[in-house]
């Protein structure tokens, strides 16, 4: 372990400090066309000076008539100072494998900017196979360098270890925000091959460290060393409400019965839980369940998980980035030797790996926009055609997982809008990998049940009361009258909701 304690000291490697330079000389190093591999996962270890930079250097490219794009390709989310600044001058071509921003939102529903929304745990090897096309440049945070080269992770792994192997030209951006003490956290796999080789990942357990320490990079290949000092930017969780409460307590009503039938250990199996303030909320009312001992297998670690770690219902976590909000981080650091050993940051290649993820039995929670009567969900499209942030890691998890649960509140929009409808108007998850659906009215356990069968337990137990009479409706007209009656459906009528909303704004 390296001693860096002072910011002016977290370039240690000599052939490296000579590559030092300013935000604006490493953007400069950036041209039209290029595909970068940005660092980032949410508003964690995202590089923070070189992206704000590049886009002062498009904005001026646009203002000389000349056209400025680059291929955005990152972990998964990550803050305005990327997605914001670079969307907002129009300097994004492609953008993969997810984002929740809402300037790029705005472009890409806007038909302004392409989007491939893509399974985390495919990205990797979709660069490695070439699908996607050849890496120019990796911009990505660490938080320090070592003698010999090595780089401390910061608090994100994302996509690091590949944009760092895949890409032509490397720019670090060390930041001495970040807190040293990240060293010796993560657990970087480098036994990746590619088929027909490959290996079995060989991990086991949520907390088995199976790679090394740190980052690798060819010296030759880094053109830049820009220094920041700048903090993540990860938003404050809201306060679980009602609605969050009443999902929560359905799914831990349902994780004791699965325990009482003996189809889950005492302390359940890993979890995961997806982003956003309902699976926080799920992660809350854990911490005051009846369950002890319990590990988490999961993508990003919220502040839900923190505090279980702190109240010693969780003894293990592995993820791919920190998730948390200012008080979290606070608290993360003010109390580190509690959580140092019981966390490991890995690269999403592994977080998500569905072969893992499938030995391990993960209990996969994830947010959903809406399911319907059959039980295929959709994440990711608002009316069908309008994209919200992406399937992210939601599918990885849900395909492979031991038990597979997707939730929302059983209305959107004030009432306007049910979120169980006959027919989703986007398929992210199909019936197949959707094992429980939970609303605030209740949970649908899915399992062994035909379409028929589950369409009647949706109905009842997760549709909205001001809903349930003209689902009820449907399903049965569709019984009466559907041409095949395995899943079935009044074509003409399927996404009449859909379009009704869009046309009167209410369904
Ligand atoms: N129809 C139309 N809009 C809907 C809707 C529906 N059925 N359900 C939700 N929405 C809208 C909400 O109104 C809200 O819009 P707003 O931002 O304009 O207010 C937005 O979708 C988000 O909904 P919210 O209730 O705040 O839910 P959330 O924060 O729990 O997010 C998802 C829900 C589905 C968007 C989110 O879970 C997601 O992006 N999932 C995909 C990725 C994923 O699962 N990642 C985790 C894997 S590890």
């Amino acid at each position: 372990m390296s001693n860096m304690n002072t910011p002016s000291s977290r370039v240690l490697c000599k052939c490296l400090q000579g590559k030092i330079m300013s935000p604006e000389q490493a953007a400069a190093l950036i041209f039209s066309g290029d595909n970068v591999g940005m660092s980032g996962f949410t508003g964690s270890g995202y590089p923070k000076a070189v992206p704000v930079a590049l886009a002062r250097r498009i904005e001026a490219a646009n203002s000389a008539g000349e056209k400025f794009r680059i291929g955005v390709w990152t972990g998964a989310s990550t803050a305005p100072e990327l997605d914001g600044a670079l969307a907002k001058v129009d300097g994004v071509e492609m953008r993969l494998p997810y984002q929740s921003d809402p300037v790029c939102r705005k472009r890409i529903n806007a038909g302004e900017m392409e989007y491939i929304d893509i399974h985390l745990s495919h990205v990797a090897q979709f660069v490695w196979f070439g699908f996607l096309g050849k890496l120019n440049v990796a911009v990505v945070e660490v938080a320090g360098i070592l003698e010999d080269g090595r780089l401390i992770p910061s608090t994100s792994v994302g996509n690091n270890k590949t944009w760092l192997e895949r890409a032509d030209k490397v720019i670090l951006e060390v930041n001495s925000w970040q807190d040293v003490r990240l060293e010796g956290m993560h657990d970087i796999y480098y036994g990746t091959s590619l088929p027909p080789d490959r290996k079995p990942i060989p991990l086991v357990h949520p907390q088995d460290r199976i790679g090394d320490l740190y980052l690798h990079c060819d010296p030759d290949k880094v053109i830049a060393v820009v220094e920041t000092h700048s903090p993540d930017r990860n938003s404050a969780f809201a306060d679980p409400d009602e609605n969050s409460r009443l999902i929560a307590g359905h799914i831990i009503e349902f994780l004791h019965h699965e325990v009482k039938k003996g189809r889950l250990p005492k302390n359940l199996l890993p979890l995961q839980s997806g982003v956003g303030n309902i699976a926080n909320a799920v992660m809350a009312g854990l911490n005051h369940g009846p369950f002890e001992n319990l590990s988490a297998y999961t993508e990003v670690l919220q502040d839900g998980m923190l505090d279980m770690i702190r109240s010693g219902k969780l003894i293990s976590a592995s993820a791919t980035a920190f998730s948390l909000s200012d008080t979290a981080l606070e608290e993360l650091y003010a109390n580190f030797d509690l959580y140092r050993d019981k966390i490991v940051l890995r690269p999403q290649e592994i977080s998500n790996h569905p072969e893992v993820i499938r030995r391990l039995g993960v209990i996969a929670m994830n947010g959903m926009i809406e399911a319907d009567i059959y039980g295929n969900v959709n994440s990711t499209h608002v009316m069908g055609s309008a994209i919200m942030n992406g399937i992210g890691g939601s599918g990885d998890f849900a395909r492979n997982a031991y038990i597979s649960i997707f939730m929302t509140p059983s209305q959107a929009k004030d009432g306007g809008i049910s979120c169980i409808v006959p027919m989703v108007s986007h398929v992210d998850h199909t019936e197949h990998d959707v094992q429980v659906l939970v609303t605030e009215q209740g949970l649908a356990d899915l399992r062994g049940l035909s379409p028929t069968q589950r369409a009647k337990v949706i109905i009842e137990n997760c549709a909205h009361p001001n809903f349930k009479p003209a689902l009820l409706d449907y399903h049965k007209r569709a019984l009466d009258h559907s041409f095949g009656k395995h899943t079935p459906h009044l074509l003409d009528e399927a996404l009449s909701w859909h379009q009704q909303y869009l046309t009167t704004g209410h369904m």
